[in-house]
């Protein structure tokens, strides 16, 4: 198969499986972190078929979107094998999207450059309006407040704190998306980063005068 068709016969594939998906990895975040991605692996030099596949299948396995880690990774191998990739394309596209995730933000730091530059893009999703609308989309789903007034001024929940359901969307941005800035991998990461992080700012700041 050619590498054109392989992408687009994964693009419907991964459509598919993510119909009706309510915790913000639907299709939509998928194609807006593919379409990114693709355009910071032109400007970085990294390897733009690897980069498209492995940011097209990078949310299924999420235990948010699929049963369990495992049975994810099963899935996504047997479909690499299905359109026929070479061993080495398949082992660096499962490599990427089994580091990528934030997980608290204290894995090891992803190591090649297209690993690198799904991370960034899957990350700017993150913030941004976009990101701000999806924290709001969360919480919402989760029957999360959208504000704590006793947490949210925190760095983190703790563990306990999260299990007794205490977080809330503008606690996210605390925990999670106000650290992304920083954690970026790539240059034009970065540069990308800097407007959607001051636009978090901006937002949190006129939040908290509203709500005071
Ligand atoms: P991804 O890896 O695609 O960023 P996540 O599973 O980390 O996906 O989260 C999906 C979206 O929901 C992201 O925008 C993320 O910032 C947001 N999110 C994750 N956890 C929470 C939470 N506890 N409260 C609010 N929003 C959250
Ligand atoms: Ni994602």
């Amino acid at each position: 198969m050619e590498p054109l068709q392989q992408i687009e016969r994964t693009e419907l594939w991964v459509k598919d499986k993510l119909d009706g998906e309510g915790t913000g990895h639907d299709w939509h975040h998928i194609h807006r972190v593919t379409t990114q991605a693709k355009e910071i692996a032109e400007i970085e030099g990294a390897d733009v078929f690897i980069v498209t596949l492995a940011a097209l299948l990078h949310d299924l396995i999420d235990d948010k979107v699929v049963v369990s880690e495992e049975e994810g990774l099963k899935e996504v191998t047997n479909w690499l094998e299905e359109i026929g990739t070479t061993v080495e394309q398949r082992n660096h596209i499962l490599t990427i999207i089994t580091t990528m995730s934030f997980k608290g933000g204290n894995n090891e730091p992803v190591t090649t450059p297209e690993a690198q530059v799904v991370q960034d893009a899957d990350r700017l999703d993150a913030i941004g309006a976009i990101g701000i609308a999806r924290t709001f989309v969360y919480a919402g789903s989760k029957g999360d407040p959208m504000y704590n007034p006793e947490l949210a001024v925190r760095e983190s929940l703790t563990l306990e704190e999260y299990r007794n359901g205490q977080s809330s969307a503008i606690g996210h941005f605390y925990e999670k998306l106000l650290k992304l800035k920083d954690l970026m991998n790539t240059n034009e990461g970065k540069k990308r980063a800097e407007t959607r992080h001051k636009f978090l700012e901006d937002f949190l700041n006129q939040f908290l005068t509203e709500w005071s």
